[in-house]
Formats: structure tokens, C-alpha cells, sequence
């Protein structure tokens, strides 16, 4: 087996910030001496750290992620302290866009009952939600946007986390080789202006929407007022929720 030090040196040669912290991490992770090689050689090849052990935290929670799969990021943490904030026992909340499905898992996570309902387009990430959230709802579907859930969710959504694609097509390039090369592009691209898949959503939002329920979205920071405009011309009443690196936008139905 490797040394310590001697991985932490083969993690900062490929380039890795953390190396330390990321070879405690893989020893820690590590079956045996052939599965800590691969695990270093896939890391050195650039994959995710989080695709080379098979797992993310995000807010205290730790959740299964598999190659391709889009790796949670913490300043969507904006999103789910907004929506715990909203939500209450007896709620329907519908994860759509799931991706592992950590957002629905942090937000109802001790509140009870709650009916939880995840979905998205790219059937790695259904595998992978359908793990993390085995504990808590059989109710994780695999398709495009509302087509895949249940008519009799229709008008009863209280609460709609959907962490949309928002990135715009021409940026993709910008982002970092980790994100670009091994998350699958349908995770990223929003479109020419990043909020394609926000204008189909919001279109049919409403009616999967309670009475009293909310959607939020996270967008970029020049998106915010687009969104707005997009989400009002729906028929919704947005709001935006922002800290220094995140906007969130909230919106009900009137
Ligand atoms: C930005 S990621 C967010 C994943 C997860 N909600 C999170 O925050 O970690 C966007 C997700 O939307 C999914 N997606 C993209 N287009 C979709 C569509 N038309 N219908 C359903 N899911 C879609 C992608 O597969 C990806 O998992």
C-alpha cells in the first residue's frame, strides 16, 4: 500500500487543492491495496472526488453518487434552508430534476408525515435516488420533467424543489474539467441562456402546485430577474432569497 505522504504527492501533481485531506479520505475508503490504487488513479484521471469514493456530503447528510451523476454543491444549501423553512407535517414535497436526490432527503428529513416524491431524466441519477432515498419514499420516477409522476399529484405539491439545469450552453466550456467531462451534460446545460428547462417547468408548475404551494429554484445571479419574468408570466409570484454566492428564487401561486 502507499504511503500517505506518497499519495498526497501523486493528488498534487494531477493537481488536487486538498491532496491531504483527499488521501485521508481515500485510505479511509479503501478496501484494499488494488481498490485505493484505482480509486487514486481514477482521481489522478481527473474523475470528481465524490465519483471516486462514491459519495457526497451536503448538509449533514451523505448520499450514494455514481459516475455521471451530478455531484450536489453546497451553495445549493441556500435552497434547502429556504425550503425547511416552508415545510410542514402533513406536506407533499416533489424533488424534480433529483439528481441523487439529496435535496427532498435534506429538507423532510425529520418532518413527519411527509409524502416525498423524486424524479429526473437520466436513469443513473433515479438509481442513485431511488438508494438514498429507500428509507423514506418508493415514489422516485425516471423521465422528462412532471411526465413521469403520478396524476393524482396534480394540485397537491406544497412544496417543488427543482434544482434545474442553469447553466448557459456557451459557459459549459468555462467550467471545471471535473464538472464538464464527468457530469452528464443534461445535468449542466440550461440552454442559450441557461433558463430553457426553468421556461418548461414553469409552465406546467402550476398545476401540480397546492393551493398554498411554493416552487424554488436556484439560478445564477444575472438569471435572477429572467426568472422572475419567466415565472410570473406563468401565473406564479416570485421572490428572490440570495447570499453571496446564491440566488434562489420562491415562488407561489397567487
Ligand atoms: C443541476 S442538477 C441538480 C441535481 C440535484 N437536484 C442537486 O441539486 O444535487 C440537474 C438535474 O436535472 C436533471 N434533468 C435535466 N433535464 C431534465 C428534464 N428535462 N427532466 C428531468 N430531469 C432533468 C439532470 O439529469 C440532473 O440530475
Amino acid at each position: 500500500m502507499p504511503s500517505r505522504s506518497e499519495i498526497v504527492a501523486r493528488l498534487r501533481a494531477a493537481g488536487c487543492v486538498f491532496a491531504e485531506d483527499e488521501a485521508a479520505l481515500l485510505l479511509g475508503a479503501a478496501r484494499d491495496d488494488d481498490h485505493l490504487e484505482s480509486m487514486i488513479a481514477r482521481r489522478v484521471a481527473g474523475f470528481p472526488l465524490e465519483h471516486v469514493l462514491g459519495w457526497a456530503d451536503f448538509s449533514g447528510v451523505r448520499v450514494a453518487v455514481t459516475d455521471g451523476v451530478f455531484v450536489p454543491r453546497h451553495r445549493t444549501e441556500l435552497l434547502t434552508t429556504t425550503a425547511r423553512t416552508l415545510v410542514r407535517p402533513g406536506h407533499t414535497v416533489l424533488d424534480l430534476c433529483c439528481g441523487t436526490g439529496v435535496l427532498g432527503l435534506v429538507v423532510v428529513r425529520d418532518v413527519t408525515p411527509v409524502r416525498l416524491v423524486a424524479s429526473d431524466v437520466d436513469p443513473a441519477a433515479v438509481e442513485c435516488a431511488r438508494r438514498n432515498l429507500a428509507p423514506l419514499t418508493e415514489e422516485v420516477f425516471c423521465g422528462d420533467l412532471f411526465a413521469p409522476l403520478p396524476a393524482d399529484l396534480r394540485g397537491t405539491v406544497d412544496l417543488l424543489l427543482a434544482n434545474v439545469p442553469y447553466v448557459p450552453t456557451a459557459e459549459i466550456a468555462y467550467l471545471p474539467e471535473e464538472f464538464r467531462v464527468h457530469e452528464a451534460r443534461a445535468a449542466l446545460d440550461g440552454g442559450a441562456d441557461g433558463l430553457d428547462v426553468l421556461r418548461r417547468l414553469a409552465a406546467e408548475a402550476p398545476g401540480w402546485l397546492a393551493p398554498d404551494g411554493a416552487l424554488l429554484t436556484e439560478v445564477g445571479v444575472v438569471q435572477a430577474d429572467p426568472a422572475h419574468e419567466i415565472l410570473s408570466s406563468a401565473g406564479l409570484h416570485p421572490r428572490t432569497v440570495s447570499d453571496t454566492e446564491t440566488f434562489v428564487v420562491v415562488a407561489s401561486l397567487p
